[in-house]
């Protein structure tokens, strides 16, 4: 297979899986990033997060959603009664794919529909070591990673539905949910309400998981 697969270690663990990212080859992206950011949180966490790719912060740490976007997302999950150190956070593509800066900062670009497919073996391995009941995909990149090219976040969020079978992975979970990327409230011009939304979907997920 091509693709991220032959990086993939045997034994997974979240140290062995954090280690290997460093040396995939998969696609180009590692090229002109500082670093892998592999998924991170509980490895029994009931509720897996799953983002676009890491961003400019992230990036730099090696964590994912430790900048503002974490941030938003922490809160929205912490209103609707879940811990935010209680779940897993991880991204579609594992390494920062950015052209051009803006000031100190990057500029993000999202992942083409390459990029994804080469690093889903890391998302698969992800999900066999985690097991999450549930999975909460956050904005349309990871829906269109996970659900093909004709997903659109604004008509499928905050409905429960399965893993396709379009994106094959060996311990699919029982359900999924699509909703915004907290990265869109922080440039909606009303972000009030799109922080509220945000939280009216992810109740959706937090009832199911109850
Ligand atoms: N946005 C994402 O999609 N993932 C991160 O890890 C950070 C910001
Ligand atoms: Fe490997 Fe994914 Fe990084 Fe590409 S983006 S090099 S497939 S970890």
């Amino acid at each position: 297979r091509p693709g991220a697969a032959a990086w993939v270690p045997d034994r997974l663990s979240l140290t062995s899986l954090r280690e290997a990212v460093q040396e995939c080859r998969g696609c180009e992206l590692y090229r002109d990033a500082t670093q892998g950011v592999m998924g991170d949180g509980r490895r029994d966490a009931a509720l897996l997060l799953l983002g676009e790719q890491p961003g400019d912060r992230e990036d730099q740490q090696g964590e994912p959603f430790v900048g503002p976007a974490g941030r938003v997302l922490d809160d929205a999950l912490t209103d609707v009664g879940i811990d935010p150190r209680e779940v897993f956070k991880t991204n579609v593509v594992k390494h920062f794919r950015w052209s051009g800066t803006r000031g100190k900062q990057r500029i993000h670009q999202s992942p083409s529909r390459a990029h994804v497919v080469a690093c889903g073996p890391w998302l698969d391995a992800e999900l066999r070591l985690v097991r999450p009941i549930g999975v909460v995909i956050l904005g349309g990149t990871a829906g269109k990673a996970v659900y093909g090219t004709s997903f659109k976040v604004g008509e499928a969020r905050g409905q429960l539905r399965d893993w396709p079978e379009s994106f094959p992975v060996a311990r699919p979970p029982e359900w999924v949910l699509a909703t915004t990327h907290p990265s869109a409230v922080l440039r909606a011009d009303d972000r009030r309400s799109a922080y509220d939304a945000l939280v009216a979907d992810l109740r959706v997920a937090a009832a199911r998981a109850a």
